[in-house]
């Protein structure tokens, strides 16, 4: 599989998105599923889906702890775009989770709270399928530098797909703009990218895209992408 995710990566490092959409839904089908926290570059994805009537099928990690304006936008999309969302959702509920590990996990051990509520979830959610896609770009942080737009995932053994890999935060919004595409509202109060409400603050203009994300601890990802 190694020797084909490289020929794949070489075809597609320069297409454009219709094109890396189009040959991932003909070579993939059933077996391909998008992961969408409903950010800015996941509804480019989505819309830009929609707009070629390529049949996706998407999943949202609903920790129970996501913003209400992210279920908003769940609801919103599912209504204009008719994606039907599978939500995934942790094996343990909260109260199960304070019980077990004591209240507010995320503020003691975020990694575990993570591995609870989104990685576990994820396997289940990427269960029966080949493929997964994203919307993963490598602006966004040192960890996603080397990112390509097709790759092999050794951590969860599947072909991934990150279309928007070599996009700028720019051409994410110029899409969003020209296209009057539906985004959450928390983009325009400072919040560059959205996970959780307990583990995602605002930043201020020209700080680290991601420095609202598990602000005051040494982490950088939540287990997803490694
Ligand atoms: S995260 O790993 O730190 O949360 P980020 O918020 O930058 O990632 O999102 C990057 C990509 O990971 C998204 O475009 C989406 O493909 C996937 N992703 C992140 N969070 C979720 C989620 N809750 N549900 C589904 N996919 C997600």
């Amino acid at each position: 599989m190694q020797s084909q995710v490289t020929s794949w990566q070489e075809a597609l490092q320069d297409a454009s998105l219709g094109d890396v959409l189009t040959w991932a839904v003909a070579k993939w089908g059933d077996d391909l599923v998008l992961a969408s926290s409903f950010g800015a570059e996941d509804m480019v994805l989505m819309h830009q889906a929609w707009v070629m009537r390529l049949p996706l099928a998407v999943f949202s990690l609903d920790t129970d702890l996501l913003f209400p304006e992210t279920y908003a936008l769940i609801e919103r999309v599912r209504d204009r775009y008719h994606y039907d969302v599978a939500l995934y959702r942790p094996q343990l509920p909260l109260a199960q989770q304070t019980q077990q590990f004591g209240g507010e996990l995320w503020s003691r051990e975020p990694d575990a709270c993570c591995r609870l509520r989104k990685v576990e979830p994820l396997r289940r959610a990427l269960a029966g399928r080949q493929a997964w896609m994203t919307g993963l770009r490598r602006e966004q942080s040192p960890t996603r530098r080397e990112l390509a737009v097709v790759q092999w995932d050794r951590t969860f053994h599947r072909v991934k797909i990150n279309p928007l890999a070599h996009w700028s935060h720019q051409a994410v919004w110029d899409y969003l703009n020209a296209h009057d595409v539906p985004y959450n509202p928390l983009h325009d109060q400072g919040y560059p990218s959205i996970g959780c409400w307990p583990c995602t603050t605002s930043v201020k203009p020209g700080e680290d895209v991601r420095s609202g994300r598990w602000t005051g601890f040494d982490k950088q990802e939540c287990g997803l992408h490694r």
